[in-house]
């Protein structure tokens, strides 16, 4: 039995792996197909070995979309870049807790820019580091993979995780990491609200039928 489909899960395709060359085409496209918030990978090289995008991006493709900008910071010191990711037009900012000295000021910093915060933690980060957080975000993000890449697979014991968050976190969970239709289902089931997925849309053909499959389950 799924909870997949009893469950208004929002789906959040990543634009990691959408085409680079048409990106205004592809968020045009998946925002057609169903997606419910835009989900936008930002790397510094610092605190993930990878770099991508930074917010002139998120300025140049904020007229292109009516969804939410959901605003996933693997960066550094993310305290330095929480106003110009808020002015570029991000609605929703999550960092990581392992990336700054005092996560309850990035919390504040974030609220006082008028954007919902997430916070969100790596596999190997254990729920206790949220103790203090929890009141102050909206969001959680659980990483279901080590973040850095698209394309990696599901960790299953991030399965429990989500499932003892649920038990103390009122707000959203959001996963992110190795979605497809079988650990989608898994995560909602566990509790969670929000899918992140990559290659899960942008690497399929028909985008529609990509998104409602991680929204059934099926
Ligand atoms: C990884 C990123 C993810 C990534 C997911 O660090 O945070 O958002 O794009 O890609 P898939 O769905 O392909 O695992
Ligand atoms: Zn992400």
């Amino acid at each position: 039995m799924t909870g997949a489909v009893d469950k208004n899960v929002l789906i959040a395709p990543s634009i990691l792996s959408a085409d680079f060359s048409r990106l205004g085409e592809e968020i045009r496209n998946v925002e057609k197909a169903g997606a419910d918030w835009i989900h936008v990978d930002v790397m510094d090289g610092v605190f993930v070995p990878n770099i991508t995008i930074g917010p002139l991006v998120v300025k140049a493709i904020r007229p292109v979309t009516g969804l939410k900008l959901d605003v996933h910071l693997m960066i550094e010191s993310p305290e330095r870049y929480v106003q110009r990711f808020a002015e570029a037009g991000s609605d929703i900012i999550t960092f990581h807790v392992e990336s700054c000295p005092s996560p309850a000021k990035t919390a504040e910093l974030i609220r006082a820019c008028g954007k919902k915060v997430g916070v969100s933690l790596r596999p190997g980060t254990c729920l206790s580091q949220l103790e203090n957080i929890l009141p102050l975000v909206d969001m959680v993000l659980v990483m279901t993979v080590e973040p850095g890449f698209g394309g990696q697979d599901f960790i299953p014991e991030m399965i429990q995780k989500i499932r003892d968050l649920k038990r103390d976190f009122p707000g959203d969970i959001q996963v992110d990491g190795g979605i497809n239709v079988e650990t989608a289902s898994a995560a909602v089931d566990a509790g969670a609200d929000v899918l992140v997925a990559g290659t899960a849309v942008f690497g399929k053909e028909d985008y529609a039928e990509a998104i409602s499959r991680l929204r059934t389950g099926k």
